[in-house]
C-alpha cells in the first residue's frame, strides 16, 4: 500500500509508484484529501490499476480500511508530511489512510517531506521518535532544494532510493532497525580513475551501487555517514549521507583518512586503482607515424586499506571488500581467505566477480568472512539486502 500526504512532494509519489509496479507489485494507493490538491485520484487510478479513495465512506461494505491494512505485505507513505506524523503517532483514524495505518501488521516506512522547521520542531522530533519507538521505519529526509527557493533539511529521499528500501523491506522486513544510532561511519563506493593525459584514464567498471547501498541502509538505520564517492553510474545522493566526491586513488585516500579520524567504521567499497600511469601528460597524447607508440609505465598506489587496519582508533571497525573471480589456483573464497589474513580488516565482504556478476547489476551474492573464522554465506539478493547482511555483523561486533 503507498499512502500519500498532502505535500508537493506528492508528485513524486507517481515515480515511486510507477517503480514499484515495473518490478512487478501490486500497489493500492490511499492517498489524503489534501494530497489529492497536488495529484489527481484519475493519475494514482492510472498508474496503479486500482480505484482510490480518501474516506471510509465508499465502498462501505468492503471495509477498506480493514482489508487493505490486513493484505498489505508493505505500506510506504510518500511523503509524509508533519500533520500524517502526528496523526499516525496518535493513533488517530479520521481518513481512510490513518485508519489503515492502524490495522497494518506489516512493516510501515514514513518518507518524510516538509520544510526544514516542521522537521526540527519538537512536535514532530517527538511524534517521529514515538513511532520509532513502535518499530515503525521513519526515514530520514534528504537535504537540499525545497518547494521554493529555500534549501535545507526535508526534502523526500529520491524515488529510486525509496523503491530499493521498499524491495528490501519486502524482502527482510527487519532489515531497517535503528541499531546504528551513535555511530559514525564512512563508506567509499566506485571506481576511482587515474588520468593518462587530459581526457584519458585508466579505470574500472565499478558502479558505485554497493557502495551507495551500504550507506543508504546505514542512514536509514541511525549512523552519520560519510560517502567517499569515485566514478560511479549515475546514483542518487543517499538521504541523509555526507557525500563526498572524488576521482584519483590518492584524493580518495586523503578523504578516507581525514574521515577516518572520527569514524566508529570504515568500509572500504571502493574499486581503487592499485597503479597509476607514473606520468600524466599536460597535453593529450598524439599518434604519430615517426615517433615509437606510446609504452605507459605505472607506480603502484598505496593500499588505503592496509594503511586504515595500521592506523586503526582503539575500537574502530574496518570492513574491507574483495572481488575476486578465481583461477587454476584457487576458489574464490580460497583467494578471499588469503587477502582477508593479507589486509587483517574486522570483517572481508568477498564478491565473485566476472561475467555479469557483482559489476554493474543489481543483485549481489558472496561470502562475509569475520576475523573470528566465521564464514557465513550471503544468498543471491539486492545490493542492499547485501549492506543489511554487513550492518548486522557490524553491529555483532560493536557488542564483542
Ligand atoms: N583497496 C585499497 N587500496 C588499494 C586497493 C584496494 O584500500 N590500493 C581495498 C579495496 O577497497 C577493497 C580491498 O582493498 O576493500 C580489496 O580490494 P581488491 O581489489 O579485491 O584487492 P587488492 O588488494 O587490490 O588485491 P588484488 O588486486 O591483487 O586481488
Amino acid at each position: 500500500m503507498l499512502g500519500v500526504g498532502g505535500g508537493i512532494a506528492a508528485y513524486k509519489a507517481c515515480e515511486v509508484l510507477r517503480g514499484l509496479t515495473e518490478s512487478g507489485h501490486d500497489v493500492r494507493v490511499v492517498p489524503t484529501e489534501a494530497a489529492l490538491n497536488f495529484v489527481g485520484a484519475a493519475t494514482f487510478e492510472a498508474l496503479s490499476g486500482h480505484p482510490v479513495h480518501t474516506g471510509v465512506f465508499t465502498e462501505v461494505p468492503e471495509v477498506q480500511h480493514v482489508r487493505v491494512g490486513r493484505e498489505a505485505d508493505l505500506v510506504l507513505v510518500v511523503p509524509a508530511t508533519a500533520d500524517l506524523l502526528a496523526r499516525a503517532a496518535h493513533g488517530l483514524a479520521n481518513d481512510l489512510l490513518t485508519s489503515t495505518l492502524l490495522t497494518a501488521r506489516c512493516p510501515v516506512a514514513f518518507f518524510p517531506a516538509m520544510h526544514t522547521e516542521m522537521w526540527e520542531h519538537p512536535a514532530t522530533r517527538d511524534n517521529v521518535a514515538l513511532l520509532r519507538s513502535r518499530g515503525v521505519i521513519v526515514t530520514e529526509p534528504d537535504s537540499g532544494r525545497l518547494t521554493g527557493k529555500d534549501t535545507g533539511k526535508g526534502r523526500l529521499a529520491d524515488p529510486q532510493e525509496i523503491v530499493d528500501l521498499a524491495r528490501l523491506l519486502l524482502a527482510e522486513p527487519r532489515a531497517l532497525p535503528r541499531d546504528l544510532e551513535g555511530l559514525r561511519v564512512v563508506i567509499s563506493a566506485g571506481g576511482t580513475r587515474e588520468p593518462l593525459d587530459p581526457v584519458r584514464y585508466l579505470g574500472n567498471r565499478s558502479s558505485g551501487k554497493q557502495g551507495y547501498a551500504l550507506a543508504r541502509v546505514a542512514a536509514q538505520r541511525g549512523a552519520e555517514v560519510t560517502l567517499v564517492a569515485a566514478h560511479t553510474v549515475a546514483l542518487p545522493d543517499p538521504a541523509g549521507v555526507d557525500v563526498r566526491h572524488v576521482s584519483t586513488a590518492a584524493e580518495l585516500r586523503t578523504a578516507v583518512h581525514e574521515a577516518a579520524k572520527q569514524a566508529d567504521v570504515v568500509v572500504m567499497a571502493a574499486a581503487v586503482a592499485d597503479f597509476r600511469p607514473a606520468n600524466r601528460a599536460d597535453y593529450k597524447i598524439k599518434k604519430s607515424d615517426d615517433q615509437p607508440d606510446p609504452v605507459i609505465s605505472l607506480d603502484r598506489n598505496p593500499d588505503i586499506l592496509a594503511e586504515l587496519v595500521q592506523n586503526r582508533l582503539p575500537g574502530q571497525i574496518i570492513v574491507g571488500f574483495a572481488a575476486e573471480t578465481g583461477d587454476e589456483r584457487g576458489s574464490v573464497l580460497d583467494h578471499a581467505r588469503v587477502k582477508f589474513r593479507r589486509k587483517g580488516s574486522d570483517l572481508l565482504v568477498v564478491n565473485a566477480v566476472g561475467e555479469g556478476k557483482a559489476f554493474e547489476v543489481e543483485d549481489n551474492a558472496g561470502w562475509l568472512l569475520s576475523a573470528d573464522g566465521a564464514e557465513r554465506p550471503i544468498p543471491l539478493g539486492s545490493k542492499a539486502q547485501l549492506a543489511a547482511a554487513m550492518w548486522d555483523s557490524v553491529v555483532a561486533l560493536t557488542k564483542r
